[in-house]
């Protein structure tokens, strides 16, 4: 099928790169000029692991193109992705100008009839509001649209390998010709005919995924209600670390025996800094406002998301009173990213920190796999490295910010002889308290005593 492709933010490029890698002719869009430049001369804006193998070998194959002519891609596609973004306004609640223009220009230049398929994250009743724009913006042209609303639950940097392997694919429609549409679109994944960038001698068959097809609000309400749920599971999991401290007890013992009950489940119930990411904190703060605006008062939502944003003033309060005096001391920050395998540090955990750290007086040196780049940006003050060696080097404290790989690896023998001080505060549990105490460093995490 021809399908277009609306932003090319992290969404729009996994969801175009694997639909077109699943035999479908692609063209991709954006606003951002350069970027579609960047594209177009075979480059990637953006980290996430095997997108480039993707995008090369559905550009090898001629089936994916990009172009920033928002009206010829339009016209290209049976069926357009709208991926633009929804960034929280002033009060929480999400924008939806992005959807709004986009419905404009659909309606305005679309020559055939058209499946629109709102894959940003959205409130729910966007998509009945988007269906009535479109309507009103064609003026009654004489072309159709329905709209489906299919939302991704895609994680930031293994993106590529959950849209290959889902373990549900939701559609909601209003009309049975969109949901088999959808359902044709999502074939090659559904039946595991495509070539996987993980699994290279084949895909496992099982688990399968399910095609849930639901109403329009229903498919809303599923994104924002499981993202939620997750973030009440690790706020959950942070606030028994806090009790864990003040009881003398073991959060990763805690949570781990919790996670064996099958209805509880092993997953998002790590305790530490908090979540951040362009996802979780406005998603949330979407669904509160969503909710308080039809009369439900999510309370439970509100205390998960504050508890989140104390995370940082624990954290904080920890290497104050290991350091005594934060003024003029040398901090080492490890990890920019709001979590691993991704360059993206929007909400992050770790800049919150680091800010923090500023106002208090501390040069602060940082460090980042894939994140440097973007925090130079925002950080002047800050002296980065490529190296964690070079980072931690006459540092008064090191700070683990991000759980990336390396850091967990990091030979912490070496890293003390060259740190001014053997002080480690740790905000994502890596390391065992009692190897740190062998070496010889004075060592704090969140819930292990
Ligand atoms: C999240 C959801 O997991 C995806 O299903 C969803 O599609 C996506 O949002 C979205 O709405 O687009 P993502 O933001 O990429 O994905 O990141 P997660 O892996 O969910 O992690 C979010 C944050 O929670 C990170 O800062 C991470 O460090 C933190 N986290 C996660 C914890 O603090 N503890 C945990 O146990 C798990």
């Amino acid at each position: 099928m021809r399908l277009s492709v609306i932003g090319c933010g992290y969404v729009g490029l996994v969801t175009g790169a694997c639909l077109a890698e699943a035999g479908h002719e692609v063209m991709c869009t954006d606003i951002d000029a350069a970027r579609i430049a960047q594209l177009n001369a075979g480059g990637v804006p953006i980290y996430e692991e095997h997108l480039e193998e993707v995008l090369a070998s559905s550009r090898k194959a001629g089936r994916i193109s990009y172009t920033s002519d928002t009206a010829e891609a339009i016209r290209f596609g049976d069926a357009i992705f709208i991926c633009v973004g929804t960034p929280p306004r002033e009060d929480g609640s999400a924008d939806l100008s992005a959807i709004d223009h986009v419905a404009q220009q659909i309606a305005t230049v679309s020559q055939s009839s058209k499946l629109v398929v709102e894959k940003s994250t959205v409130p729910a009743r966007t998509g009945l509001e988007l269906r009535r724009a479109l309507t009103a913006y064609s003026r009654g042209g004489g072309v159709s649209f329905s709209v489906a609303s299919n939302p991704e639950f895609l994680r930031e940097g293994t993106a590529v390998y959950d849209f290959f392997h889902p373990d549900r694919i939701v559609v909601g429609v209003d009309d049975e010709a969109a949901a088999e549409k959808m359902r044709e679109i999502y074939r090659p994944i559904l039946e595991r005919r495509f070539k996987c960038m993980a699994h290279k001698d084949g895909c496992p068959l099982e688990p399968k995924a399910e095609f849930l097809v639901t109403t329009i609000n229903s498919a809303e309400l599923i994104k924002h209600a499981s993202n939620s749920f997750l973030a009440l599971k690790i706020s959950y999991a942070n606030v028994i670390a806090d009790l864990c401290e003040k009881l003398e007890g073991n959060v990763e013992q805690v949570t781990h025996a919790m996670g064996l009950d099958p209805r509880i489940g092993t997953q998002f119930l790590k305790a530490g800094l908090g979540f951040g990411g362009f996802c979780f904190p406005k998603d949330i703060q979407a669904f509160i406002q969503l909710s308080s605006s039809v009369g439900v008062d999510f309370e439970i939502l509100k205390a998960a998301e504050r508890v989140n944003k104390e995370r940082i003033d624990r954290f904080i309060e920890k290497v104050s009173k290991a350091l005594w005096v934060v003024k003029g001391k040398r901090v080492a920050v490890l990890g920019l990213a709001f979590k691993a395998n991704t360059d993206d540090i929007r909400f992050s955990p770790a800049i919150y920190v680091i800010r923090r750290l500023l106002d208090e007086g501390a040069q602060v040196h940082a460090t980042d796999p894939e994140a440097l780049s973007n925090a130079q940006k925002i950080l002047p003050r800050v002296t980065f490295h490529e190296d964690p060696y070079e980072t931690v080097r006459d540092a008064h404290a090191v700070l683990v910010c991000t759980e990336w790989g390396v850091f967990k690896n990091l030979d912490w023998d070496r890293a003390g002889k060259l740190m001014a001080r053997k002080l480690v505060v740790d905000g994502r549990n890596l390391y065992s308290p009692k190897r740190m105490a062998e070496l010889g460093f004075e060592y704090h995490s969140f819930g292990r005593g």
